[in-house]
């Protein structure tokens, strides 16, 4: 309790299997606030000249056995493509005990999916994080599985609140998060690519425009994190009877920005259920 973010998993062994994007992120994250150390991690991933070059790049043991990472490992983090993961956990399966705990960030993996393919209750958590994670600023959600206590999930958080926020939810709500807020980023830089490029069309340099864009995106997002009030209330503080962005908000309006906000999402969400691995 109140000791330095994720400090009850110093001293945990931890094997990332698939150290990839968002694999990579997360080891590195770790290993820079000194949570993990060289000694304490392994990795895997597919190919043999690219484990050679993480090892050298991360000083961490890098191979492509998945069996021997997950040997003697606290926690397994599975990391790899959502198509891959039934295959990783059948040949780690052999190995496992319900000491140790597996966390998937696979999207549409659900838990009982992995835990149907162990031969024991080994305890499976099940993240979804987003690419952010990379900058600290990033958003999981964290849902347990059937064998998993609470204490594998507050282990889980801690895990992820190194890389930026966590929330905790029911397994039920996993496609939603998929859709919100693991897609999110993208739909976040079409906004801001085309804010950048109306910049432009209004004068500015390129680089200025881009600035403007994304400064004023994470503000806003840091006054509705850090206020709590609802977004409709800080809109109308900026909107001036007869001003300029009551204007520009009647296009956005026109152009039906919310409704088609609102069904990017539900179209995402959708998908990753028809993709759920079963
Ligand atoms: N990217 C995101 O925004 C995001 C967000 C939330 C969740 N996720 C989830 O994160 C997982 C990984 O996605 P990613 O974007 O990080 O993909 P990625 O960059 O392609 O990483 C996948 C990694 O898995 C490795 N790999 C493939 N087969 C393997 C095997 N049999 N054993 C061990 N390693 C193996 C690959 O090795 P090589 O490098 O040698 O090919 C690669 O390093 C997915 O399940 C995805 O749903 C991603």
């Amino acid at each position: 309790m109140g000791g330095r973010v994720g400090s009850e998993l110093i001293g945990k062994r931890v094997a990332f299997l698939g150290a990839g994007k968002m694999g990579g992120i997360i080891l590195q994250a770790l290993l820079k606030h000194g949570l993990l150390t060289s000694k304490s991690t392994c990795a895997t991933v597919a190919h043999e000249e690219r484990a050679k070059s993480l090892a050298a790049k991360l000083k961490v043991k890098v191979g492509t056995n998945n069996a021997d990472a997950a040997k003697g490992a606290d926690i397994i983090v599975i990391a790899v493509k959502p198509q891959v993961v039934e295959e990783v956990v059948r040949e780690i399966a052999h190995n496992l005990t319900p000491k140790q705990l597996i966390v998937s960030v696979a999207a549409s993996v659900p838990t009982a999916m992995i835990e149907k393919n162990l031969p024991t209750r080994v305890p499976v958590v099940r993240a979804m994080p987003n690419t952010p994670c990379l900058m600290g600023a990033g958003m999981t959600a964290i849902c347990k599985g059937k064998y998993a206590s609470q204490g594998h999930v507050a282990l889980t958080c801690h895990m992820f609140d190194v890389v930026g926020r966590t929330v905790v939810v029911d397994e039920k709500h996993m496609d939603a998060v998929t859709a919100l807020s693991a897609s999110g980023p993208a739909y976040i830089y079409i906004i801001l690519e085309s804010l950048a490029e109306a910049g432009v069309k209004v004068g500015l340099p390129r680089d200025i425009a881009t600035l403007l864009a994304a400064q004023t995106a994470l503000g806003a997002a840091k006054v509705v994190l850090e206020t709590g009030d609802h977004p409709a209330l800080l809109k109308d503080a900026v909107t001036t009877p007869a001003g300029c962005t009551i204007d520009a908000i009647m296009e956005l309006e026109e152009g039906k920005l919310r409704v088609t906000l609102i069904k990017a999402v539900v179209k995402a969400a959708q998908r990753a259920k028809e993709l759920a691995f079963g």
